[in-house]
């Protein structure tokens, strides 16, 4: 009988996923894994599960993409024939796209219990589809593990009982960890030995799916550039708008990649003098890496990475952008230390509590 639904959907779930599904094998848990679809290019999913050794998925939705109501409930449509055959003991579902919030919704209401892996982590952005996501997820989850511990207090304001709560480490470095020593070298990617050089990622709807902000953005990033060469792998979000609202020139000069698989990213970022994102996971790869983040939000999810890390929230303000950019260039930016419990074990201290917990409820949860 298979005991964990675990779920993926999108880019940054499978580095999430791929810890979890190992360390379930190794604890001898029964476990399937299925995907939502909602990556599907080879750049965003599949070579994914290559380079992280994940396991083909023993179910695949085809979502693909649409407005998130469409893609919602596509999943949620599709998802429930899935569940009903395969009956899971539990799902398991990670961090706070779509996908996520979809298939945990389909779950509580069939009475099939929740896992969630990275609970509890809130921007108090309500503009933010994720924060919505995860203000839901965890509201309906019966198992919640956290990366960071600010992530109990948020759970417990929303009266959330901390019984439920577990705090593990972040799953996502377990994957760094495991794959650090075989990053692609960064001169391999850029396809040339740059002395320095910066990384920029960017897709949030908030930045790119507005043309001035987006155009500001490419603006102060050239100015950057003609200091520090920047490499962008450019999400097919971004690439998409930058196209549409006319601003391809404003790439000229930098140096745009498509969208790079882990192992590059992972040798990118290693390498770089700094990263600038608006992305939630680099702002913590960033932190376990020791390299100086800015990052292109108002807020984070992730406060750790600004306590104890190296991230440095600058929001989209090009003056905000260029003065920490100034000191990371004269003074090497931040420095931080390695959050508690961020050392490549927290998917295995899933397991081990789900080796107790799964076999504590059987059967279908009375409400
Ligand atoms: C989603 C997540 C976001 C995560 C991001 C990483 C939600 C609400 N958002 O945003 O949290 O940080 O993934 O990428 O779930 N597209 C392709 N090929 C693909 C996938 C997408 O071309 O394989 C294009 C499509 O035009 C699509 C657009 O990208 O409409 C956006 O994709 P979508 O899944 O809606 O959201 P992301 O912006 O990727």
């Amino acid at each position: 009988m298979t005991q964990v639904l675990c779920v993926a959907g999108a880019r940054p779930n499978f580095m999430k996923i791929a810890p979890v599904m190992a360390a379930l094998a190794e604890t001898g848990l029964d476990a399937q894994l299925l995907h939502t679809g909602q990556h599907y290019d080879a750049a965003m999913s599949d070579g994914f599960f290559a380079d992280l050794g994940i396991p083909p998925p023993d179910h695949h939705l085809e979502v693909g993409s649409g407005s998130h109501a469409v893609q919602t409930a596509e999943v949620m449509k599709r998802f429930e024939p899935v569940l009903e055959s395969v009956q899971p003991q539990a799902i398991l579902v990670v961090g706070d796209v779509n996908s996520t919030i979809a298939c945990a919704l389909v779950a509580a209401k069939r009475g099939v219990r929740v896992i969630h892996v990275e609970a509890g982590l809130r921007s108090y952005d309500r503009g933010m589809p994720e924060e919505i996501n995860r203000v839901l997820t965890d509201q309906i989850s019966d198992l919640l593990f956290t990366t960071e511990k600010s992530a109990l207090a948020n759970l417990v304001r929303e009266g959330i009982d901390p019984a439920r709560v577990e705090f593990v480490g972040n799953v996502m470095i377990d994957t760094l960890h495991r794959n650090l020593e075989r990053a692609t070298p960064a001169s391999r990617t850029l396809g040339a030995e740059l002395a320095q050089y910066a990384v920029l990622t960017l897709h949030r709807p908030s930045n790119v799916d507005d043309p001035d902000t987006l155009a500001s953005l490419l603006d102060v990033v050239g100015e950057i550039n003609r200091s520090v060469p920047v490499a962008i792998p450019l999400h097919p979000r971004t690439r998409g708008n930058i196209e549409k609202f006319g601003l391809s020139a404003k790439l000229d000069g930098l140096r745009v990649l498509p969208p790079v698989g882990y192992l590059e990213m992972l040798g990118l970022m290693r390498d770089a003098k700094l990263v600038l994102t608006d992305s939630g996971g680099i702002q913590e790869e960033t932190t376990a890496l020791g390299v100086p983040c800015l990052t292109l939000r108002e807020n984070t999810e992730r406060p750790i990475t600004i306590d104890e890390g190296t991230n440095t929230l600058v929001g989209p303000d090009p003056a905000a952008i260029r003065a920490a950019f100034a000191d990371v260039m004269t003074n090497g930016g931040k420095t931080g230390r390695i959050p508690e419990f961020w050392d490549g074990r927290a998917a295995m201290r899933i397991a081990h509590t789900l080796k107790a917990w799964l076999p504590a409820r059987k059967g279908v949860r009375v409400a």
